[in-house]
């Protein structure tokens, strides 16, 4: 009789069982907990933690390099598609991410072949300036013509920050890399 009972009563409530305490698990970000203590402490690290994983995961943001320009624009463009986080906010976030997750933090992996640079004028700056964010594998695989380069390499050195290359150094790269990773003539 008493288990015939208790049965019902599971029958009974298991549905609403399950909205109760299985359902908020569906409904909050859990991917975003577990990885959550991964942040690198830091002022910035909690505001991060939360209003950064309302739509996907901190693995999207722990896998990037970027500098302080580079943040500024993608907590910018977070911002438009939701993020809530206001003016004083977004400043502290941008700075917590281009600090932990800027130049020089273990670069990203592309995956790509990477072979050493071939030797010229321009190769120390580009090994110098080219790896802090990811790895050679990123320049070395494409083939662009002395303007397109010279507009990654701008955008590049932008997203780094301001003194981080003179434009002489821009320059020298730009050429470099056209001579060497240039468009092959059709
Ligand atoms: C309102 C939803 C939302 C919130 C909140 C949000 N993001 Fe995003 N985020 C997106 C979407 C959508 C994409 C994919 C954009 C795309 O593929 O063009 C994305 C992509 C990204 C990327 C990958 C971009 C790339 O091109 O590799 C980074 C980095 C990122 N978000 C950082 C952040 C940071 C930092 C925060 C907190 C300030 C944040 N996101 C909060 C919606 C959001
Ligand atoms: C401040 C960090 C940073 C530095 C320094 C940096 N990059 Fe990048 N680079 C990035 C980011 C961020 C991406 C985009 C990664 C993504 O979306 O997955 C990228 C992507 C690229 C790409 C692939 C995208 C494209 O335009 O085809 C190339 C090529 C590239 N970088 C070249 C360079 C060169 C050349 C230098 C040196 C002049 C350099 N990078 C220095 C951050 C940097």
């Amino acid at each position: 009789m008493r288990s015939d009972k208790v049965f019902r009563f599971w029958t009974h409530f298991s549905p609403l069982f399950a909205l109760c305490f299985v359902a908020p698990i569906f409904v909050s970000p859990i991917w975003a907990q577990a990885p959550a203590n991964a942040l690198p402490a830091g002022t910035g690290r909690d505001l991060v933690a939360v209003a950064c994983t309302q739509c996907h995961g901190l693995k999207l943001i722990m896998a990037l390099r970027d500098g302080p320009v580079g943040w500024r624009h993608f907590v910018d463009d977070m911002i438009l598609r939701g993020a809530q986080l206001n003016p004083e906010e977004a400043d502290t976030v941008a700075q917590y991410l281009s600090k932990n997750l800027g130049p020089g933090t273990a670069p990203m992996q592309s995956g790509l072949k990477s072979e050493p640079l071939p030797p010229g004028d321009g190769e120390k700056l580009v090994e110098s300036h080219c790896v802090l964010c990811h790895d050679f594998g990123r320049i070395t695989t494409v083939a662009r013509s002395k303007e397109e380069w010279s507009n990654t390499v701008n955008n590049m050195m932008t997203r780094a920050g301001t003194n981080i290359a003179t434009q002489d150094e821009i320059l020298t790269m730009a050429s470099y890399l056209a001579a060497h990773f240039g468009k092959k003539p059709s």
